[in-house]
């Protein structure tokens, strides 16, 4: 039977399915705000776990499955981001893991490259705090819905209205709270749902449980003999100033990124994750259009497509395989199905895709838009590499993020020369770490920029473990990198520039390295028209310097 164009076929109506039914976020947040909790009983929630505690990965607790890393089970620690997929309430959920901590690193950025949504966690004691206005700036970017969940109510926090005023303030984010928290600390009694005016009352659950939820309208008169007059009063008297305020929740606004909806909670004591969840899932954008070299690429169209986010190298160090980390943008995945691979114009059969959760992986027979899957990499996937069947798209790239941490990499033996080249550029082309090179063509010694620590210890490992090289790191007191927007031409007009050092990316273009902010700020003062980026743009057609 063969269907005509008003009438959708089979395959696409459960393709239209699949992608309504499906959500995809990010949590972002500061190391402690709380992340691993909130998650642990996100997929309490989903059903994917069955006891508080699984989640739980740091030190001892954590029991390394994918053996991939000696350096990850010395440290006790998940060097890369995961992914986790839940059904919850007809929905299906893939929740991607943003690494905190020590294990910060580019690949936390480019996860939001992969996000529909994002979390944005913070604790109620702090408000916002370095990390998160990081991952904010990066959500910012591409200006995904932003959903903010305030934890640790149950213990003394900052006012309410103060934690707003912040985000709205320093971030420039409007916030709608879609719950109002009734006291603090000791005196938190709940919080009043701002749309059914209902207050929902805070009970102490068993660490892990889910605590009963008791809703009592506002106008009930039991209210009083359960929270004190005048914490309700307050609550009440803050809301009406919200609602003065004027704002509405308007759903166009949450999807363009502009005003987050704000939810008061504690996730230790599992008060407000689930009216969290159902409201994420109400309001939370579904896999939308994607922009690509072909326009706007749309989740039904029937060709598979989806890029690549993420590498992870070694994870069985006697194969040194690589799993590519796919995000599916358009279109039905199948086991065994062929594809393009945008960057070779090379067809590839993919024949043992994974479906991960955290660090378990099986065979995944199909994926839709919103979802991640793993594919065994023989090299020849790089970040940003698109793949499709049917009409060609490729997916616009993932930026270069300005990276923090600076060293040049010396190799003390220069008969391993050629194995060092290797390596270094193949770590590049990975996306472990950035290179940059010295203006002065003498110094060939690359420089590793990275945004997080460990990033620089991991391509040390890899180098003498997978290219034979024992290298040598020389940190550069540098903390600011910024890409010159008009290129060479551009800082060359502005004339010598003071306290900062000029390198070359891998494409040739200028990088201006400073010490800290601070002389960041002096050059844009005497030069103001010089235009700076903390993002490098994407660069597509052109193969990057190698060492
Ligand atoms: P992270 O992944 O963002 O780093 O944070 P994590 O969930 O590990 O939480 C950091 C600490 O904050 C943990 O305490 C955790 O129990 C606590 N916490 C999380 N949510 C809440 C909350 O809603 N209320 C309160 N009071 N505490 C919360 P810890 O002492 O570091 O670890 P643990 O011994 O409790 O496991």
């Amino acid at each position: 039977m063969t269907s005509s164009p008003t009438q959708p076929s089979p395959d696409q109506i459960s393709l239209a399915e699949a992608v309504a039914r499906r959500r995809n976020f990010a949590i972002i947040s500061h190391p402690d705000a709380g992340k691993t909790t909130l998650t642990e009983k996100l997929l309490l929630y989903g059903g994917a776990i069955q006891q508080a505690g699984a989640v739980k990965a740091k030190g001892e607790q954590r029991k390394v499955t994918s053996d991939w890393m000696e350096l990850e089970k010395q440290r006790g620690i998940s060097i890369t981001s995961t992914v986790l997929q839940f059904d919850y309430a007809g929905s299906t959920i893939n929740l991607l893991d943003t690494p905190g901590h020590q294990d910060f690193s580019e690949d936390t950025y480019r996860t939001l490259a992969a996000a529909d949504n994002a979390v944005m966690l913070e604790d109620a004691a702090k408000g916002l705090e370095p990390q998160t206005r990081k991952l904010f700036e990066v959500c910012r970017l591409r200006r995904i819905p932003i959903f903010t969940f305030i934890n640790k109510m149950d213990r003394p926090g900052r006012e309410p209205l103060e934690l707003l005023d912040e985000i709205e303030q320093e971030l420039g984010l409007a916030c709608w709270p879609v719950n109002w928290p009734i006291g603090s600390g000791d005196r938190f009694r709940g919080v009043i749902d701002r749309r059914s005016r209902e207050v929902v009352l805070f009970e102490r659950a068993e660490r892990g449980r889910q605590s009963a939820e008791r809703r009592l309208s506002t106008s009930n008169p039991e209210l009083a003999t359960l929270v004190e007059p005048d914490l309700l009063a307050t609550a009440l008297e803050e809301l009406e100033l919200l609602e003065g305020a004027g704002a509405d929740l308007d759903l166009p606004e949450v999807h363009a990124g502009n005003l987050s909806p704000v939810f008061f909670g504690s996730a230790m004591t599992n008060f407000g994750v689930r009216p969290f969840l159902d409201a994420f899932l109400e309001l939370a954008q579904k896999p939308t259009a994607r922009q690509s070299s072909e326009g706007d690429v749309d989740p039904l169209r029937p060709g598979f497509s989806g890029f690549v986010f993420k590498l992870q190298a070694n994870m069985d160090p006697r194969h040194r395989d690589r799993v590519a980390f796919v995000r599916v943008c358009s279109g039905k995945f199948e086991k065994d199905m062929t594809v393009q691979h945008a960057r070779s114009g090379r067809a590839i059969r993919l024949s043992r895709p994974q479906k991960l959760f955290g660090q378990e992986r099986e065979v995944v027979e199909d994926a839709y838009p919103g979802d991640v899957i793993g594919l065994n990499n023989p090299g020849m996937f790089a970040i940003g590499d698109t793949l499709y069947s049917g009409t060609r798209v490729e997916y616009e790239g993932i930026p270069c993020f300005s990276p923090e941490i600076f060293a040049w990499l010396r190799n003390p033996n220069p008969s391993a020369f050629k194995s060092f080249r290797k390596g270094v550029n193949e770590l590049r082309e990975e996306g472990a770490v950035q290179i940059l090179y010295d203006t002065d063509q003498s110094k060939r010694d690359p420089i590793l920029a990275a945004v997080g620590q460990l990033q620089m210890e991991v391509v040390q490992y890899r180098l003498e473990h997978e290219y034979g090289v024992a290298t040598r790191l020389e940190p550069l007191d540098f903390t600011v990198a910024r890409w010159v927007s008009g290129g060479w031409p551009a800082l060359e007009a502005v004339g010598r520039i003071f306290n900062c050092k000029t390198v070359r990316d891998a494409w040739g273009r200028p990088v201006l390295l400073f010490r800290n902010v601070w002389n960041l700020n002096q050059l844009r003062e005497d030069h103001p028209d010089l235009e700076l980026s903390a993002v490098a743009p994407v660069v597509s057609g052109v193969e990057p310097i190698a060492l």
